[in-house]
Formats: C-alpha cells, structure tokens, sequence
C-alpha cells in the first residue's frame, strides 16, 4: 500500500497507518471496557482468595474491599450500559455467522452478570445483617430482610455467577487472543486506541 502511494502526495493528506483504517469502539466505551475489565478480573481474584481465609479482623476487612469494589463495578456498568444505549459499536469484524453471533451472546451475557454478580453479594451482606457503607462513607439500604437461610442462598448464588462470568471472560479473552494470533485480523485493534 504505502510503496503504491504517489511520490508526491500532499503533506497534509498521508495515507494512514493500516491500523488507523480499523473500526473502532469509542474512546469512552474502550476507557470503560479496560477499567472495568481490571476491576472485574481483581476482584473476582479477591473473592476466591478472602473466602478461604481463617476468622481474623484482616479478613474483614478484604471483606469490606471486595464489597466497595463490587459496589464500584455496579456503578461504573450503569455508566457503561446506559453509553451502551446511546452509542452504536462499530459493525461486526468479518468472521463467519455463528462467530458474530455467539460473541453478541457473551456480550450480552456478561452485561447480565455485570449487574446481577454485585447485585447478589450485596443481597446476600444485607440477608447476612452486615450492611455496606460504601468506602467507609455512604451506607447502603439493605433490600432484603436479615434471613440466615436466604443468606445461604444468596451466598450460593453469588458465588455460581461469579464463577459462570469467570467462565464467560476466560472464552472471551480465548476468542480475541484467537482472532488476534491464529486469525491475524486484528480485531483487538477495534478496543484499542488508534496509533498516530
Ligand atoms: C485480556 C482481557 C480482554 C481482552 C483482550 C478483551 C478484548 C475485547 C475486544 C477485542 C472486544 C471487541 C470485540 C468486537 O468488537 O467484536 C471486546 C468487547 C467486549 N468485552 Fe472484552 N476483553 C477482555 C476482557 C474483558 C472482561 C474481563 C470483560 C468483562 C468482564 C469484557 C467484556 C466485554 C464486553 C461486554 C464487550 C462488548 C462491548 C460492547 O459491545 O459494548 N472484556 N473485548
């Protein structure tokens, strides 16, 4: 391409760079796809390793952390879902059929768990009698009543999403590595910004 371009093209028109030809998400969307994506990934982290802790106050008080940042990660996809809305992302990359469809399922999927993950463990503080103030600051109101078997429950079911999301990021990532190393298409570019 570049050794095709005519000698004498105009210094304010260069040809661009191959990766500045991709589509891609808006910087707004990619800024709140990586955050979110670190903040998910750690604290999923955290999760699985506080839960088998002994008793202690250190162990409260990852409990706490693991809380606000879940709390962060209901607030921060809120954000993500309602830009979401309001934004179309760039038109599928070529790939075949059931490709294009089965990443719109995990998208989807996991825009689900980015609300009912955090939602269930905040849930399951409140059916605990543990409400959670918000880094120390901002107490939030328990919407379930204090109920040691809903408690359980609840528990169960923080812990089965959270572990189906963990399933759903690890295929997602699998499926761009995929794309980005086998297929070469450079479909990782579209979440990243565009090089000058
Ligand atoms: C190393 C980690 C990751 C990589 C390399 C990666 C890569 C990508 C890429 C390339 C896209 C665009 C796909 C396309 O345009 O067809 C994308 C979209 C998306 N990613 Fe990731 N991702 C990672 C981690 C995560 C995590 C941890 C989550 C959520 C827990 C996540 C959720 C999503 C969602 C929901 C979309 C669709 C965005 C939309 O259309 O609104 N990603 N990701």
């Amino acid at each position: 391409m570049t050794a095709s371009a005519p000698a004498s093209a105009p210094e304010s028109t260069p040809e661009p760079a191959p990766s500045a030809a991709v589509p891609r998400y808006s910087p707004v969307a990619m800024a709140l796809h990586w955050l979110l994506a670190l903040l998910i990934i750690a604290t999923f982290a955290f999760g699985v390793y506080m839960a088998d802790l002994p008793f202690s106050p250190s162990r409260i008080k990852l409990y706490s952390w693991h809380k606000w940042a879940g709390v962060t990660i209901l607030l921060l996809s809120t954000l993500r879902l309602l830009w979401r809305l309001g934004h179309r992302p760039p038109a599928d990359a070529p790939m075949p059929a059931w490709q294009a469809r089965a990443a719109h399922a995990t998208h989807l999927l996991l825009y689900v768990l980015f609300f009912a993950v955090p939602l269930a463990g905040w849930a399951y503080s409140s059916a605990a009698g543990f409400p959670i103030v918000w880094f120390g600051v901002l107490q939030l109101p328990d919407f379930v009543p204090v109920d040691k078997t809903l408690a359980d429950t609840l528990k169960e079911a923080h812990k089965l999403l959270a572990f189906a999301m963990a399933g759903l990021v690890l295929m997602h990532i699998a499926a761009a590595l995929k794309h980005q190393l086998l297929d070469r298409d450079g479909l990782l570019l579209r979440m990243m910004p565009a090089r000058r």
